[in-house]
């Protein structure tokens, strides 16, 4: 499908020129290079799913809860401390910190386009974004908490009840419409528009020569965008590139009997992932140079690893290169809309 997109666009490119327009239609940078400008248009539109459509008040209610410390049981945790607007909506711990003195097993996710995404958690065990509050709720080394202390407290809060009234006909302070109100306000923590999106938009100078040449790599010979793919950066599926080991098998936790998806962990966007260090599932990464370093090196020669993953003999200056082009993907934060355009519709 999308090698065929390809083909019948580079067909189109190659006419272009006999109409005397191409100058006028794109650069020739971004004409010569290996992609499709189309797909690296940001959607204008955030999916709400017919189950759970957006409202303003279900929208309101639900980031007065995400940044509550109600939410667990010492009140020293909101989804805001792993999923903090200001670090990218994670944390910047190589391993998520609950309540229990030890680190839980993953790192804290971005929540970044989430509204896009199809399955949920590093190796994809939640369904929906509904699916997934509870979860951090009740993990006792989490925030601790059970579902009728959680309804209790915000029972006796005095603006929920009002608040949960606006946004649900039943009006209930009920786990159902706790995990309603969360997805409508997460689903719309959108990226904002990063330098490259201005490029893509035509913009020559929106970024410099060693992004543009990086995108270059990422599209083309390095074979990033197989899998960090569109305008998201992320196929929304599951490879082994060389993390993950002993126990820690990711998605072949769902599927004991998988050879291929043993040690594979969702691809990530990679939107604003330049403000997001530590990287990984794990955290095992420190900086976008050891992600560099992992990938050039071809993962983990083992059954399970991606076909896609491969020695690639890059440069320094190559390298140099993919990392100008990744730093291209953040936006450029306010105070009043930290890292994301949130609240969009
Ligand atoms: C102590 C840190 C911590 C807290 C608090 C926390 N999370 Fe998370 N969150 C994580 C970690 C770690 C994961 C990855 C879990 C996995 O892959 O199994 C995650 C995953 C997620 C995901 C999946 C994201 C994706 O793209 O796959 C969502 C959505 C999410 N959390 C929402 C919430 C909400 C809503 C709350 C509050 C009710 C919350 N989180 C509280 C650490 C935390
Ligand atoms: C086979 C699919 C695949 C290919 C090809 C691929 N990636 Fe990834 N990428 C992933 C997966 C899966 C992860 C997450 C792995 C994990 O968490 O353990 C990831 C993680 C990353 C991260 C860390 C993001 C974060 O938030 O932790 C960066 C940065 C990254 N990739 C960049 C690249 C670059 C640059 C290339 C090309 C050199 C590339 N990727 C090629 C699938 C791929």
């Amino acid at each position: 499908m999308r090698a065929s997109i390809w083909i019948s666009c580079s067909l189109f490119a190659a006419l272009l020129p006999l109409a005397g327009a191409a100058s006028q239609l794109a650069s020739p940078a971004r004409d010569a290079a290996p992609f499709v400008i189309e797909d690296y248009r940001r959607p204008a539109q955030t999916p709400y799913p017919l189950s759970n459509p957006f409202s303003a008040a279900k929208h309101e209610l639900g980031r007065a809860l995400f940044f509550d410390t109600d939410f667990s049981r010492s009140q020293s945790r909101s989804c805001a401390t792993c999923h903090d607007p200001r670090r990218g909506w994670g944390d910047g711990l190589p391993r998520a910190q609950g309540e229990a003195p030890e680190p839980l097993p993953f790192r804290s996710p971005t929540l970044l386009d989430d509204a896009w995404i199809e399955k949920y958690g590093w190796d994809g065990k939640f369904r929906d974004l509904e699916a997934v509050a509870f979860a951090p709720i009740t993990t006792p080394k989490n925030m601790n908490m059970s579902e009728a202390e959680l309804v209790e407290r915000l029972s006796s809060n005095p603006e929920y009840p009002r608040k949960f009234a606006l946004a649900f006909e039943d009006g209930a302070i009920s786990r159902r419409n706790i995990e309603l109100a969360l997805a409508t306000f997460e689903r719309s923590i959108r990226s904002g528009k990063a330098p490259f999106d201005y490029w893509i938009d035509g913009d020559e100078a929106a970024i410099g020569q060693a992004a543009k040449r990086g995108f270059q790599l990422f599209a083309g010979k390095a074979g990033c965008a197989e899998c960090h793919s569109g305008w998201s950066f992320s196929d929304g599926s599951f490879h082994d590139i060389g993390t993950g080991g002993g126990d820690d098998i990711g998605r072949g936790r769902l599927f004991p009997s998988s050879r291929k998806l043993r040690y594979a962990f969702k691809t990530p966007t990679l939107r604003d992932v330049a403000r997001r260090a530590p990287y990984m599932h794990d955290g095992s990464r420190a900086t976008l140079e050891e992600v560099i370093d992992l990938y050039n090196k071809g993962g983990v020669d083992r059954p399970s690893r991606s076909e896609l993953i491969k020695p690639l003999g890059l440069s320094e200056a190559d390298k140099a290169d993919l990392i100008a082009f990744l730093e291209s993907l953040s936006d450029q934060p306010t105070l009043a809309q930290p890292g994301a355009s949130d609240g969009r519709e």
